[in-house]
């Protein structure tokens, strides 16, 4: 399923977060958003799933304008989408199983019984290799496997669209590269329109087909890994280089 955001302006009181973003994130290719923190990069993630709505502006899903729907047309796309939050946000108080379950509970296929549910949990909970903490609770594991049951969780309705906030934000390297093998593998094994955010580079270039800069509301970039890497843009230069000096200003 391939997603345009055109035109796209979010603020908040007077602090203008979007200014006119145009991005397009192409059907089954993972698109990585770039940019220093604060720029707006996980509201523009929460206006793409319509937790936030945009000031002005449209947002299209295989030409399907989002913004403008009926709640019918927006429920339908939004069971479509799989979302791994900053941080996994797993339900403390139910096991990874059940947390793997919950989506199916609401889905299009809510009437699936109990134990189809908790054999569809599983197949998920194996593939991130999870399936032996199935009674754990997410208090009772490491974040790196929080994140790994995150995924299964995100995975379970096999959703069109994948969005990734800043999956690896907190892990140490090891366990950061585990969830990059992570999101290979899903990659390799199921088709998937990607969007992840971060601002880790350059570990996050291994699971990007595009990249797209954001920097203080605007799209400074976008076009493919090599080209970011090359690219000569005094904006793009100073982020890849963690420079002090240049174009970006903290807090802005
Ligand atoms: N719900 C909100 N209310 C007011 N301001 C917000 C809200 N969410 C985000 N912002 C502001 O929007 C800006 C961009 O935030 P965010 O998208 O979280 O940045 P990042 O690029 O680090 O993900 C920040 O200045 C933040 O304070
Ligand atoms: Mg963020």
């Amino acid at each position: 399923m391939n997603i345009k955001v055109k035109n796209l302006s979010k603020s908040f009181k007077t602090q203008n977060v979007l200014k006119n973003l145009t991005i397009d994130f192409p059907s089954n290719l993972t698109t990585t958003v770039v940019g220093p923190s604060g720029t707006g990069k996980s509201v523009m993630l929460k206006l793409i799933t319509g937790l936030f709505e945009a000031d002005s502006g449209s947002i299209l899903f295989d030409n399907i304008d989002f913004t403008n729907s009926t709640k019918e047309v927006r429920s339908s796309i939004c069971r479509k989408i799989g979302f791994l939050f900053q941080g996994a946000a797993l339900f403390d108080s139910i096991t990874v199983l059940e947390n793997v379950m919950f989506p199916l509970i609401y889905s299009e296929k809510k009437d699936l019984s109990n134990s189809v549910m908790v054999e569809r949990a599983r197949e998920e909970l194996k593939k991130v290799d999870m399936l032996d903490y199935e009674n754990a609770l997410p208090g009772e594991i490491s974040i790196g496997m929080r994140k790994r049951v995150g995924i299964a969780r995100a995975m379970i309705t096999k959703p069109e669209i994948l969005l990734f906030d800043e999956p690896n934000t907190g892990l140490d390297p090891l366990v950061g590269q585990e969830i990059y093998d992570l999101i290979k593998d899903l990659k390799r094994e199921s088709k998937f329109t990607g969007i992840i955010v971060s601002h880790e580079l350059p570990e996050v270039y291994q699971v990007s087909d595009k990249i797209v800069m954001l920097y203080g509301g605007d799209v400074h970039f976008d076009g493919s890994v090599s080209e970011f890497e090359n690219s000569e843009n005094p904006v793009v230069k100073q982020f890849k280089n963690g420079d002090i000096e240049g174009p970006i200003k903290p807090n802005q």
